[in-house]
């Protein structure tokens, strides 16, 4: 148990779910509602550190399958850990690969023992995964949060199927809580359960049993379902479920309005790729929905990205047209603004919904971004 970890809910919306947290970490405070960048192999592609810093990111996100098969735990350790090795000294949670294992289609198999898979988007070769292992990995890497080995079912998926990731995964959640030892890194549960209720309860039912777990990712949902699919099991088991005492981590999760409703359900804590890896291929993020920036009616486009924006890209100079001319020409400056003004974009949307909670008019704020052109366009 993390002595240095802790969670105070400061504000209780009077008409929602939603709550405003604050959380401890060895790296600083953190505050919530919060959007996490993802820094997968160490590094939120294209951006600086002290950009993020500059644009009101609190917690990167990175993944030790990824940093484990390269450069591995042991370097990185050897260089002072994972903040120093990336420069960034605010909290980082690194996610345990259970995920990015899935991504391997017919390369894996799963045991009681751990996951086997090959490790196709490196050298080939077949790895084994305990979740001792992903541990140990976690714990070299130093990050200030880290999540247990789990299984992410797919979905669609038979019901048969989810209740044997549920089982594994409690079976690897007291296995990662044994061997987790490092005092001043988190360790947190991962509640699965597909889109069965009592499935999802009986996850985190487990999870109350191994141990007392100082937050609790959401895992194995956006894999497919539509978001009313998602809110049918997701807004009972957190707003009625869920210990109101610790962090609530909605896994791999980025759209705007999906951010927005989970928010008022009570989730505290979200990441994605999607603001970078949509930002790459020449989408924004705007207050009118999305744009896709390679459109020609951009090209003489002398105006801010988004003039309802304030981050650093729309409020220096840079024209619509520009941004078009970067990303038709295929130039990394295109994805890396792109990228900046797209992560502001969330985590400003986190930190009005937290404004929103603190003076007590979150029903109102959902009412108005559900109204605004935007939430019609994601
Ligand atoms: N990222 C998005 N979904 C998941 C999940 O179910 N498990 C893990 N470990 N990471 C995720
Ligand atoms: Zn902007």
């Amino acid at each position: 148990m993390s002595e240095l970890f802790s969670y105070d809910v400061v504000a209780q919306d009077p008409n929602t779910h939603a709550r405003a947290g604050v959380f401890h970490t060895a790296h600083g405070d953190v505050q919530t509602p919060l959007f996490m960048p993802v820094g997968t192999k160490g590094t939120v592609k294209g951006i600086l550190p002290q950009t993020l810093e500059q644009i009101g990111a609190q917690v990167v996100l990175a993944n030790t399958y990824h940093l484990e098969m390269r450069p591995s735990s042991e370097r990185i350790c050897e260089l002072g850990g994972l903040h120093e090795f990336m420069q960034w000294h605010k909290p980082i949670l690194t996610d345990s690969g259970g995920f990015q294992v899935f991504s391997h289609g017919e390369f894996f198999k799963l045991s009681d023992e751990g996951v086997r898979f090959r490790a196709v988007d490196y050298d080939g070769r077949w790895v084994s995964w305990t979740p001792e292992d992903n541990m140990a990995i976690a714990q070299r890497l130093g990050s200030d949060i880290c999540m247990q080995l789990d299984q992410c079912p797919g979905y669609p998926a038979t019901r048969a199927f989810v209740e044997r990731a549920v089982e594994l995964s409690s079976m690897w959640a007291e296995r990662c809580w044994k061997a987790h030892t490092r005092p001043d890194q988190a360790l947190f549960g991962i509640v699965q359960g597909g889109m069965h209720l009592d499935l999802r309860l009986r996850s985190l039912h487990h999870l109350e049993e191994v141990g007392n777990f100082p937050g609790y990712g959401i895992g194995g949902y956006s894999v497919g379902e539509d978001h009313e699919t998602m809110f049918e099991t997701l807004e009972p088991l957190v707003s009625e479920h869920m210990p109101s005492h610790k962090p609530r981590y909605l896994m791999g999760v980025g759209n705007p309005t999906t951010l927005v409703r989970a928010v008022g359900c009570g989730v505290d804590m979200f990441d994605c790729v999607l603001p970078t890896r949509t930002a790459r291929m020449g989408t924004a993020f705007s207050s009118e929905g999305r744009m896709n920036l390679k459109n020609a009616r951009f090209s003489a486009d002398g105006t801010p990205l988004d003039h309802a924006c304030d981050c650093p890209v729309c409020t220096s100079g840079y024209t619509r047209a520009y941004l078009n001319h970067l990303v038709r020409q295929k130039e990394i400056l295109g994805g890396i603004l792109l990228s900046t003004h797209n992560l502001y974009y969330l985590l400003e949307l986190m930190r009005r919904a937290r404004q929103a909670i603190l003076d007590g008019r979150y029903a109102q704020f959902m009412a108005d971004w559900m109204a605004s052109p935007a939430a019609q366009d994601f």
